[in-house]
């Protein structure tokens, strides 16, 4: 029989994570969000309003769904808040080890029977799941960003992954209103392996000053039918994500096109991070 997923557990609330809950509340589920302290748990309540706001602007949702959505968000400081959770979502940054220690604790925490689910960008599943006791429950549940708009979800299995629970994660981001695809777990999965060698290039090319960082997004929006272009892109990514991302791709793959470009790295030391720093190839109000 198929699992119910009647409450679901975010940790991390940052752009992903805050997102994350969004689109997840919105279907009627309750959503237990956690964050490291206080701060954090303020800035993603803050993120989920001003995002729901817009919808609402927008026309995407009544206030009256926007109340209930918001009012099925509880938040925590303590990880021990997501017990009786029948699916976790992590998303916190991009680092293995933290990756690793959060998910050994949370299979303390959880039921047997609970999915434990990581939205990162490359780094390995199989590697994240073997910290916890039932590696057969572990997959990835990748969004796009800006979650709540983006309609691709990928669910990534490991070579232990039991099967039904890949069957169940792919009907639940069905049940989000998601686009899923399956895919092993290779880094970057399958849209990032394809996206960031160009936006690596673009990279290159704003970096040798082959064109002005505008005529090389308008080349790309105007003559391809991009939303947006490379660095504008990578602008809303985070120049830090982007720069994991290549990284991690570039050790497991070794493919040049992958091997992030210099001026990243320099423009992340520079705390030019994107829109969340305020600037990185544009400035942001
Ligand atoms: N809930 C529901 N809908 C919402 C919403 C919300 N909270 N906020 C906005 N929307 C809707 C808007 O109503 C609008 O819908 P319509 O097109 O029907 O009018 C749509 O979302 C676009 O929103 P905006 O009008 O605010 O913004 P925009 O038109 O300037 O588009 C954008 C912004 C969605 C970011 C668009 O430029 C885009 O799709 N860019 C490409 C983004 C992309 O490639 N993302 C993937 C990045 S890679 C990644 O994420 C993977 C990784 O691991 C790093």
């Amino acid at each position: 029989m198929a699992r119910e997923f009647a409450k679901v557990g975010v940790v991390g609330l940052g752009t992903m994570g805050a997102g994350i809950a969004e689109v997840i509340a919105r279907t009627g589920i309750d959503v237990v969000a956690v964050e490291v302290d206080e701060e954090a748990v303020d800035r993603g309540r803050t993120h989920i309003e001003q995002s729901t706001a817009r919808a609402v602007a927008k026309d995407k949702l009544t206030e009256d769904d926007r109340a209930h959505l918001l009012a099925r968000i509880t938040y925590a400081t303590d990880l021990a808040a997501v017990a009786g959770a029948d699916l976790v979502v992590e998303a916190i940054p991009e680092n293995v080890q933290r990756k690793s220690a959060i998910f050994a604790e949370l299979d303390g925490i959880v039921g047997q029977e609970t999915i434990l689910a990581s939205n990162t960008s490359s780094l390995s599943i199989t590697e994240i799941g073997v910290h916890t006791g039932r590696p057969g429950k572990v997959v990835g549940l990748h969004f796009f960003n800006p979650a709540p708009v983006q309609k691709l979800v990928e669910v990534i299995r490991t070579v232990v992954t039991e099967p039904d629970v890949v069957t169940d994660v792919v009907s639940f981001a069905g049940m989000l209103g998601k686009e899923p695809v399956v895919i092993g777990d290779r880094a970057g999965f399958i849209a990032n392996a394809l996206l960031f060698g160009y936006l690596n290039h673009a990279v290159s090319m704003y970096e040798s000053r082959y064109a002005t960082r505008e005529d090389l997004d308008a080349a790309m929006r105007f003559g391809c039918g991009y939303p947006m272009g490379p660095l504008a892109l990578l602008d809303l990514i985070g120049l830090d994500t982007a720069y994991e991302i290549l990284e991690t791709m570039y050790r497991q793959s070794r493919n040049r096109l992958h091997a992030p470009t210099p001026v990243l790295k320099q423009m992340i030391t520079a705390g030019l991070l994107g829109r969340k720093s305020g600037r990185g190839f544009y400035t942001y109000d």
